[in-house]
């Protein structure tokens, strides 16, 4: 049985109250924020990010993941630390050195709060093998971060396969999540691949029974 992670990153800002409501009562097993600072990606959004998770954090107990697609990981660990997190993952690429990469994990575990590493698609997986022990999920993203409602890049599947192997063949007990383009029709082959965590986003958010939507992507 996989888990679902609900990306609320298209959410419509006039109806976010009641879309997180419906996702609540939906079942979705996370909420996940999408936190980009314009200069790692494109596209800011970090302030209706912090302010998404403000209110979540008032109105719900499903936990949030929060993935950072930013340059300045630490300052924006900080800033989304007060929200008490389920996990905060950072995109690898935007890590200098291996230090840097050890202190990071090191400061969100001290923080009580679960980290992820996310590389993008064209990473090497062999890039964060290194730091897989270290860590609670991995994340691998299924489109170029930066936006929602991309087509999933088929490529990326064989990266699950070989982390898969990866974490069995060494006896690591971490998640595998998966983010980008996810849909009931690609969802399946995800599945089999070894992900046990996917983030959708527009295919539950566009739907018009979110908990039906959640149902089919979870079995
Ligand atoms: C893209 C984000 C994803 C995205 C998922 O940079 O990290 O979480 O919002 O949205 P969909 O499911 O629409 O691709
Ligand atoms: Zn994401």
């Amino acid at each position: 049985m996989v888990e679902v992670s609900t990306s609320i990153l298209n959410v419509n800002p006039e109806e976010s109250i009641k879309t997180f409501y419906d996702l609540e009562v939906a079942h979705t097993d996370y909420f996940h924020i999408d936190v980009m600072d314009g200069i790692f990606v494109q596209n800011d959004t970090e302030s209706i990010m912090e302010k998404y998770a403000e209110y979540l954090k008032h109105i719900t107990t499903i936990p949030l993941d929060v993935h950072l697609m930013v340059q300045n990981i630490k300052e924006k660990i900080d800033k989304f630390l007060i929200y008490n997190p389920r996990t905060i993952t950072f995109q690898i690429e935007a890590t200098k050195s291996k230090e840097e990469v050890l202190d990071l994990i090191k400061y969100i575990k001290e923080n009580n709060c679960k980290v992820g590493i996310a590389i993008k698609p064209d990473t090497k997986v062999e890039e964060v093998y290194k730091y897989l022990p270290l860590v609670h999920q991995i994340l691998i993203m299924t489109v170029e971060p930066g936006e929602g409602g991309q087509k999933l890049i088929e490529f990326t599947i064989e990266k699950i396969r070989s982390v898969k192997e990866f974490i069995q063949d060494n006896d690591i007990d971490i998640d595998i999540e998966v983010d980008g383009g996810i849909n009931i029709e690609n969802i399946k082959i995800l599945k089999e691949a070894g992900a046990n965590i996917i983030v959708a986003g527009t295919c539950i958010i566009n739907s018009d029974d979110y908990k039906e939507t959640i149902q089919q992507l979870k079995n």
